[in-house]
């Protein structure tokens, strides 16, 4: 059976039993800064079980793409050292919102794997909480499973949570007893359920979802119960493959076959199979991360991608790889798994070079890392020590990626040892701040915290057709100034899809609020405002009323932004695939993956085909349609974006087709104009287009234009010949330049026979001495040459004195240094020296720097002492 098999098996059985299929989230959560990547299947469902969204079913199936790298559910450094862990994984899950519970959740997994998948009855076990009596008796009602192999254990291991806050319930697991070959020699016989054995192994997690537990630790429980169920895709293949590792699954041995061609030692024959395991995850996490929209970056998610790659990138270093090789791995990847997520195929161009220019970067930070060992190598010389600071140790690993193995050998070399206790003390504070990033950040409200007006709480969005309506106030709560209201029907837009959401105003008796930003929180709107007192509204019925001129300035900025993506993939190529976008009522800013600078042609090209599609004034065609349907029809979606069964379509005409939840015009020709403010570079790979729209985009035109006309009148030529007349201003400035240095050679020239007249004798020698203000060294080693050309037992110190700085020129004739010894780079660096500067040069002509301009005196005086 191949992994495809299994994975649609899966699928199948639970759509016979009534269950939708629900693709597979992103696995960057672009809407869900709490989360760092998608780690459960249930997280795009978190909002049904909090009570705050609705789907249209209540079964659901799917495999979902996860990520694990640190924090509650996985240890880094374990993923490819032993044979199950990943940090990219496929969960397979069924769930029930509010429908069937533990009975059916039980039965059917049961039916599953020991009807459909023939595993071997007596070797499943199944674990429930201990305070979970219900559970206990349903299965050994419901199913045939030895009664001793249904086991009880306490909260860490059958208390299922999300993270610090959220949706969370008792659990109950199905472990599979591998054998005793697959013991690990440590633990052999000692092993059970739960001890963390290779043997004994997780293969499915059924939550009872009940509860929320909010940030202070309390639970509450939720107004309905849920299942949300996971099993994890790799270790299920391995068990139904009868592999001794999930590596060796049809899963991975395509991609640690190709890693083995590349290096040229198979993995059978290798001693660091560790090595193929850690690059085969490590490509997987990357590949889709990108795939969804990530990028390698100094920060949060980025941060732990580039860390990824790092990883990856060192372990190949022990299988000798030295150049870029990890993104030559994605077209394999693209064979195996491309097929149930056809992104890593379509987004394969772009995936590729991301890698390869991380993995360039890399190399040279690797080698920066080796230059950074010699600096600290040298310090500790310096003090007469061996040990190297753990400190130091943490900021090569941390900061220059440098593998603390390779740390040591290098110390070894030099016989320096590694203060490891002080470099797991930065370790743990890294990993403190890792885990504080992962958790959610909470923002949701217990229903206590609400004054609730009316049952009930799903807003419904009027505003695509109404600006201003009667309506109700459902709940509201208040905190110091910021109030928030939940209204039964809105027209106002809540933030989403890039678009900000709506301004206005809520007015009931006795009270107008001012609306400064809507916000949605599941289904639910969070209609903003800022109010003195308290809020008490004597009614719950309010006129809810939505600014019109920011409302259509924003559907401008909204359709244009269409049209944008549109041109770009017209001008630039298919591979553009939106990165971010924000949608304000005063500017739109589109990002995008592109590898190159956008060139003034090219932006010059995008501008006109977008005006040329405002001036044919299409109208908008929107639509509800099944998601596969506009899917087939070649819709654009935005990544991390959940869509339901039904969808709302924008398309104009055949130029553009976007799934869309936002408010746009009726007509192109509304836009009126559109114009490029800017093209920026946000990250490796992607672009940045900001632009401007409608009155806001004629106001800039008409400033443009008014400046060009002014300028023209300044510089005295018909607008049109501006660059012309420009450069030729130009031009003739670098010229007169030019003019100005010879003209003041000149006059310093013909100073030269007052400049020899000055000299004063010191012990025999003639010294000049002179200072001028503001030329250059080369006209003072000019005039330097030209006192020896001319005067005889004669040293001259000539300095400029330029923005608070001396430039010294020491020239010398022939006959001081043949007859004195004296040398001119040696008396310019002593006279430098007094100003607080150095320098040198030959014997006969020497130049040198000195910042102190007020020391002037001291530099002559300190001249003069050499003779
Ligand atoms: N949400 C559960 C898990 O991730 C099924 O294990």
């Amino acid at each position: 059976m191949t992994s495809q098999q299994i994975r649609q098996q899966f699928i199948d059985f639970f759509k016979d039993k009534k269950h939708t299929f629900v693709p597979s989230a992103s696995v960057v959560p672009l809407d869900d800064p709490t989360l760092l990547f998608t780690n459960a299947g249930m997280n795009q469902f978190k909002d049904v079980f909090l009570g705050k969204g609705q789907r249209s079913y209540s079964r659901a199936v799917n495999s979902q793409k996860c990520i694990r790298v640190s924090g509650k559910h996985n240890d880094l450094e374990e993923v490819g050292h032993d044979t199950y862990h990943h940090t990219f994984f496929e969960m397979l899950g069924n769930w029930s919102f509010g429908d069937y519970y533990k009975e059916e959740a039980i039965r059917w997994a049961w039916e599953l794997l020991t009807g459909v998948w023939k595993l071997p009855k007596e070797k499943l076990y199944a674990t429930v909480h201990d305070s979970d009596d219900e559970a206990l008796e349903i299965w050994s009602r419901v199913t045939d499973i030895n009664p001793k192999h249904i086991l009880k254990f306490g909260d860490k291991d059958n208390f299922w949570e999300m993270g610090a806050t959220g949706p969370c319930g008792p659990c109950s697991e199905i472990h599979i007893d591998r054998g005793p070959e697959f013991d690990d020699p440590a633990t052999a016989g000692k092993s059970f359920v739960n001890s963390g054995s290779p043997r004994y192994i997780e293969l499915w997690n059924l939550v009872f979802i009940q509860y929320f537990r909010d940030e202070s630790g309390t639970l509450h429980a939720l107004p309905n119960k849920h299942v949300d169920t996971g099993a994890g895709f790799e270790r299920l293949v391995s068990v139904l493959q009868n592999t001794k590792s999930n590596y060796l699954t049809d899963v991975f041995s395509p991609v640690i076959d190709l890693i083995g061609e590349m290096c040229g030692t198979p993995f059978a024959q290798s001693g660091e199979q560790a090595a193929y395991n850690v690059i085969a995850d490590h490509l997987r996490m990357l590949s889709f991360s990108i795939a969804d929209g990530g990028l390698p970056s100094n920060e949060g998610r980025g941060y732990v991608m580039r860390r990824i790659l790092r990883r990856a990138a060192r372990y190949g270093r022990k299988l000798n790889f030295r150049e870029p090789f990890i993104y030559k791995l994605v077209d394999r990847l693209a064979d195996v798994m491309g097929e149930a997520y056809p992104e890593l195929r379509s987004r394969q161009a772009h995936i590729e070079r991301v890698i390869q220019s991380e993995e360039e970067h890399f190399n040279r930070t690797l080698d920066r890392g080796l230059e950074i060992f010699d600096k600290i190598h040298q310090d500790l010389k310096m003090k007469n020590e061996l040990i190297i600071p753990g400190a130091e140790v943490f900021k090569l690993y941390d900061t220059y990626g440098f593998p603390v193995d390779l740390t040591r050998v290098l110390a070894d070399e030099h016989g320096l040892n590694l203060d490891m206790t002080g470099f797991d003390e930065e370790m743990e504070i890294q990993r403190e701040r890792a885990r504080a990033a992962a958790h959610f950040a909470a923002a949701d409200l217990r229903e206590s915290d609400w004054t609730i007006l009316n049952e009930g709480h799903h807003s419904k969005f009027v505003g695509y057709d109404e600006l201003a309506i009667e309506t109700h106030i459902m709940r509201y709560h208040q905190q110091g100034n910021q109030l928030q209201l939940v209204l039964r029907e809105t027209p106002f837009y809540a933030e989403s899809g890039g678009q900000l959401g709506d301004k206005g105003s809520i007015s009931g008796e006795g009270f107008e609020l001012q609306i400064n930003d809507t916000r949605k929180d599941g289904d639910r709107y969070l209609h903003l405002a800022e109010i003195d007192g308290v809020f008490s509204p004597m009614s719950d019925k309010v006129v809810a009323e939505v600014t019109e001129s920011t409302r259509r300035a924003t559907a401008k900025n909204h359709t244009a932004t269409h049209l944008l993506q549109a041109a770009l993939r017209r001008v630039l190529g298919s591979h553009i695939a939106q990165a971010g976008s924000l949608v304000a009522h005063d500017r739109l800013r589109f990002d995008f993956s592109h590898f190159e600078r956008i060139s003034n042609e090219q932006l010059t090209e995008i501008e006109r085909l977008i005006n040329q599609k405002i001036q044919e004034n299409i109208t908008l065609h929107i639509a509800q349609e099944k998601f596969i349907e506009a899917k087939s029809r070649g819709a654009m979606a935005l990544f991390g974006e959940k869509y339901g069964d039904v969808v709302r379509t924008i398309q104009i005409a055949d130029y553009s087709l976007e799934l869309c939840g936002g408010t746009h015009v009726r007509s192109t020709g509304e836009i009126g104009l559109f114009l490029i403010t800017e093209e920026t570079s946000v990250a490796a790979g992607v672009r940045r287009i900001e632009a401007i729209t409608g009155p806001v985009a004629v106001q800039q035109t008409q400033k443009m234009q008014t400046q060009i006309k002014s300028l023209a009148q300044e510089l005295n030529t018909p607008a049109e010949n501006l660059l012309e007349k420009v450069q030729q201003l130009q031009e003739q400035k670098k010229q007169l330049e030019k003019d100005l240095l010879k003209l003041a050679s000149a006059r310093i020239l013909s100073d030269l026979d007052s400049l020899l007249a000055s000299a004063e004798p010191v012990n025999g020698v003639l010294v000049i001495t002179k200072t001028w203000p503001d030329i250059s060294t080369d006209q003072l080693k000019e005039l330097g040459d030209s006192i020896r050309a001319k005067a005889k037992n004669t040293a001259a110190l000539l300095i400029s004195e330029t923005e608070g700085k001396l430039n010294l020129v020491c020239a010398l004739t022939d006959d001081l240094i043949k007859e004195r010894g004296l040398k001119a780079g040696d008396l310019v660096k002593a006279a430098a020296q007094a100003g607080g500067g150095s320098g040198g040069g030959r014997p006969h002509l020497a130049t040198a720097g000195a910042k102190e301009a007020g020391k002037l005196n001291e530099v002559f005086q300190a001249f003069k002492n050499q003779f």
